[in-house]
């Protein structure tokens, strides 16, 4: 029996090789450290070696688990400013902009590579490294770590699959019908929005053309010399940000639609919720457990501030929630005055844990993709107030399927957030649907960090996985267009035209000159 255990852990060793990874996720943000701390956690239990960039680093030390901290590049998201829900409201800030992102999430990146704790790995030429994954936000600078320990590179996306990350890999997704990752439309689409969806997607191509100078000097500054160290030439940024092995997508067909997707974009959604819960904290579970008539859990996340709520707004929703014969937990910064006995306010909130609770029977959620994974997950129906980013596409989605309804920050914000609540709470529709589509989110061959585990092992065990490729990256954009045969046949049709006028006024002059030869003889 003994020998038999030992012949089998002897197999599935050698089954699985340990590997050396490197993981980037400097995104200054709890959200994007979420996802990357749910690789660290599959590559460790698979016995990998990590090295983890990150602004957020991990409490939980482990032997095989080296972390390099780039926490000063929090200084640069001045978070008050950038998410602050009165700008919002009022529409200061642009952001359904993708070329604001696309400037600043280059800075952020640029800041991250030239972090000294980033450069002291790099520039260590003993160092080395089986892959590297890194998160794709609106920059590809990232790449040039694969360039460094010439090694495949896998990209992480937090969001559902959208043109501007399948565009790495394969090609845009088709604008009539499908909306761009900030858009506030779903198909089908009116003809003014299908031809927005096609102008945002050609204004964002070429707001990234005109970057790629800025960008080049970017990635030359920060890798040139470390590639150089190893005796090698740091090959073109443009080459290697479309160099990419395999996108794994944060996304999953429950949240997200049946998009056309190339063999190299696996979809992991949920592969950040540990199937180990941590118990609540003593407080929090007794005002679970004491939430009789059920519980609704309020959070906003972590980048929008709740003190930036305008205070109407704030005593409006308490006398909403007041009324309720549901407990409320809000999570929020700072104490009310005069809160009603059924509402909790609590300054942090281990979201899994509350979501995971019997009692909780409502999530009101900005709608970050996590929290509407989370919420099918656990099977908890939501309300959603987006406010930036993907939040809106997800919301919609989520209320198109069914399971969840939309409110907007705006001053009548109690009033649709009192029918809202209601709805959802008294008509079990909701429940209904929400039950069909956590049930597709649950329903697969293997589990999210499962498929993490073996693609990241094959795109290592196969050299960067080449036959995953998608042939279109070899074909220039105007010839998937066919735009050469259109000027071909614009040109054909030009000088036949041409010609054909030609022949037709040689022989109208012709004819006229024999009608004259003809009445000069008469
Ligand atoms: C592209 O990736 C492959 C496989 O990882 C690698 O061999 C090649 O050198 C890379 N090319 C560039 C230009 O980065
Ligand atoms: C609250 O509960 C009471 C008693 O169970 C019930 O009569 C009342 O209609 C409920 N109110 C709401 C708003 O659901």
């Amino acid at each position: 029996m003994i020998l038999k255990s030992i012949v089998i852990i002897l197999i599935l060793n050698s089954l699985c090789e340990a590997y050396k990874i490197l993981l980037v996720f400097p995104v200054p943000g709890r959200s994007h450290a979420i996802l990357g701390e749910g690789y660290v956690r599959h590559l460790l239990n698979d016995g990998h070696e990590v090295t983890y960039i990150t602004p957020i680093t991990m409490k939980n030390s482990h032997p095989k688990l080296r972390q390099i901290d780039v926490s000063t590049n929090f200084e640069l998201m001045p978070t008050d400013i950038l998410f602050n829900i009165k700008s919002i409201i009022n529409n200061e800030l642009n952001y359904k902009d993708s070329k604001f992102l696309l400037y600043a999430n280059s800075d952020f990146a640029n800041s991250a590579i030239n972090h000294p704790n980033v450069q002291r790995l790099i520039q260590d030429s003993s160092e080395h490294f089986d892959v590297v994954i890194a998160e794709w936000l609106y920059t590809e600078l990232y790449a040039g770590f694969s360039s460094v320990f010439n090694c495949p590179l896998i990209w992480s996306s937090s969001m559902e699959p959208d043109s501007m990350v399948l565009d790495l890999i394969d090609e845009a997704l088709n604008p009539a019908y499908n909306p761009h990752i900030l858009s506030d439309k779903l198909p089908p689409f009116s003809f003014f929005d299908r031809v927005n969806e096609l102008w945002i997607l050609v204004d964002t191509k070429i707001f990234k053309w005109r970057l790629r100078h800025r960008e080049n000097i970017m990635f030359n500054t920060a890798f040139e010399s470390s590639v150089a160290k190893r005796g090698r030439k740091l090959p073109p940024f443009n080459e290697v940000r479309y160099n990419g092995s395999l996108v794994l997508g944060n996304s999953h067909i429950a949240s997200g639609a049946a998009v056309h997707l190339p063999y190299n974009y696996v979809p992991i959604g949920g592969y950040h919720i540990n199937e180990i819960i941590d118990p609540l904290p003593t407080n929090l579970q007794k005002i679970m457990d004491d939430a009789k008539n059920g519980l609704i859990y309020f959070s906003m996340g972590s980048m929008l501030k709740s003190r930036s709520i305008p205070m109407e707004i704030k005593r409006g929703l308490l006398t909403v929630f007041s009324k309720l014969n549901q407990s409320v937990l809000w999570k929020f910064e700072e104490e009310l005055p005069d809160l009603p006995k059924n509402v909790h306010i609590v300054p942090w909130a281990p979201q899994l844990g509350i979501l995971a609770h019997p009692n909780c029977k409502l999530f009101i959620t900005h709608g970050g993709l996590l929290s509407i994974l989370e919420s099918l997950h656990f099977a908890v129906p939501v309300i959603g107030i987006p406010m930036y980013g993907d939040q809106h596409l997800n919301i919609n989605r989520a209320v198109e399927k069914g399971f969840g309804k939309r409110v907007d920050l705006n001053s009548e914000i109690a009033t649709q957030m009192d029918i809202a609540i209601k709805e959802i709470l008294n008509e079990p529709r909701f429940v209904q649907k929400l039950k069909e589509y956590s049930l597709i989110f649950h329903d697969r061959l293997n589990p999210p960090g499962k498929v993490l585990s073996y693609w990241v092992s094959h795109v290592i065990r196969t050299k960067g996985a080449p036959h995953l490729r998608s042939p279109g990256m070899l074909v220039p954009w105007y010839q998937k267009l066919y735009l050469d045969l259109a000027f071909l046949i614009l040109v054909t049709l030009y000088i036949s035209f041409k010609v054909l006028i030609k022949v037709i006024t040689v022989i109208l002059s012709f004819r006229s000159g024999i009608n004259r030869i003809k009445k000069k003889l008469l």
